[in-house]
């Protein structure tokens, strides 16, 4: 009697489902990344959801943590492979130690501006240390960016490498920059991005070196006297996903990541080229005190470092980036 009543139940339950599907529920996705939201990595993130829910509408519901609200970068990564986070924007400053062939485009002096660095990393070069990631537990969505790094400090302007001697400078946990800035006679102290305002704050650091797109967005001014344009760097920035979220999707939704990947870079390298040309004048305003530097003095100076760093990644690696056209 109660089996009747039942089956009667499951049937009835079945066929009205057969007519009124539920909507499956948004799968809910967490992004991480170390700056604001009104920053380059913001802009990015942005992009990203927007391009997501065009493609896939209600499929995915992205939440965002600016401001290492998961961890600094290296957390963040970690967080990525473990699959408690879903998505990220990290520098190479970050993913060298995980995938360490990244770490070539974090040689100094290597790109001439932000159009040579774009060519390299849209092209085979980019592509294929993009799918290193994949090798290590990470999905590689694309190559963004933050623009080339300059010096800040509380000291001193610096124009010369003399100048920068001595200075204790903040680095990220990079060893192919530790080299260079060693090489400098500057005391490098790899340090964390979430702990440096407070190393400012209480003097621990003198300086620290950013793009112009992190000394504006995370207020730099505020914290540092000098801006010295050094560009001694340039600084990519890579778009991932967690396998764990990634792996099990359809081609089709795989598609829309990797376009969505494509649109935050786009947003990203938006926000540079704006930063780029309005961010000194809105420095100044703050307070800094900006002066230009001698490239060549720079560059010289680090030429007793490129040996390591071509037994390192291949000279001839590297010679075909610095070639690049
Ligand atoms: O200096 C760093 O650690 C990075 O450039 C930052 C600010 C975390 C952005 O990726």
């Amino acid at each position: 009697m109660r089996s009747t009543w039942l089956a009667k139940l499951l049937t009835a339950a079945c066929v009205a489902g057969a007519f009124v599907a539920a909507p499956a529920a948004a799968k809910n996705l967490k992004f991480a990344y170390a700056l604001s939201t009104n920053s380059h990595y913001g802009a990015g993130a942005d992009a990203f959801v927007k391009s997501l829910e065009a493609d896939l509408p209600g499929k995915f519901s992205v939440e965002q943590f600016p401001n290492s609200a998961l961890g600094g970068e290296r957390e963040v990564l970690e967080g990525l492979q473990l699959g408690t986070i879903d998505l990220a924007i990290v520098s190479t400053g970050a993913t060298v130690n995980f995938v360490p062939a990244t770490g070539v485009f974090d040689i100094p002096f290597l790109f001439r501006d932000l159009e040579h660095a774009r060519g390299v990393l849209d092209g085979d070069i980019g592509d294929k240390l993009l799918a290193e990631f994949s090798k290590r537990g990470l999905v590689g969505l694309a190559w963004g960016e933050q623009g080339f790094r300059q010096l800040t400090n509380n000291v001193r302007p610096v124009a010369t490498p003399a100048d920068a001697k001595g200075l204790k400078v903040r680095t990220m946990e990079n060893p192919v920059h530790i080299a260079a800035f060693r090489e400098l006679g500057i005391l490098a102290t790899p340090m964390a991005w979430p702990e440096v305002a407070t190393a400012l704050q209480q003097g621990t650091i003198d300086g620290q070196e950013n793009p112009m797109s992190v000394i504006v967005s995370a207020k730099l001014p505020q914290l540092q006297k000098y801006l010295s344009l050094t560009s001694h760097v340039y600084s990519p920035a890579v778009v991932l996903a967690s396998p764990s979220s990634f792996d099990g999707l359809s081609d089709a939704e795989k598609e829309a990541f990797r376009k969505a990947g494509a649109e935050a870079v786009k947003a990203m390298r938006a926000y540079v080229d704006n930063v780029e040309k309005s961010g000194l004048e809105e420095v100044q305003k703050a307070g800094m005190q900006v002066n230009k530097v001698d490239h060549a003095a720079f560059s010289k100076a680090l030429e007793p470092v490129y040996p390591q760093y071509h037994k390192q990644f291949g000279k001839e690696l590297v010679e075909s980036i610095r070639n690049a056209q």
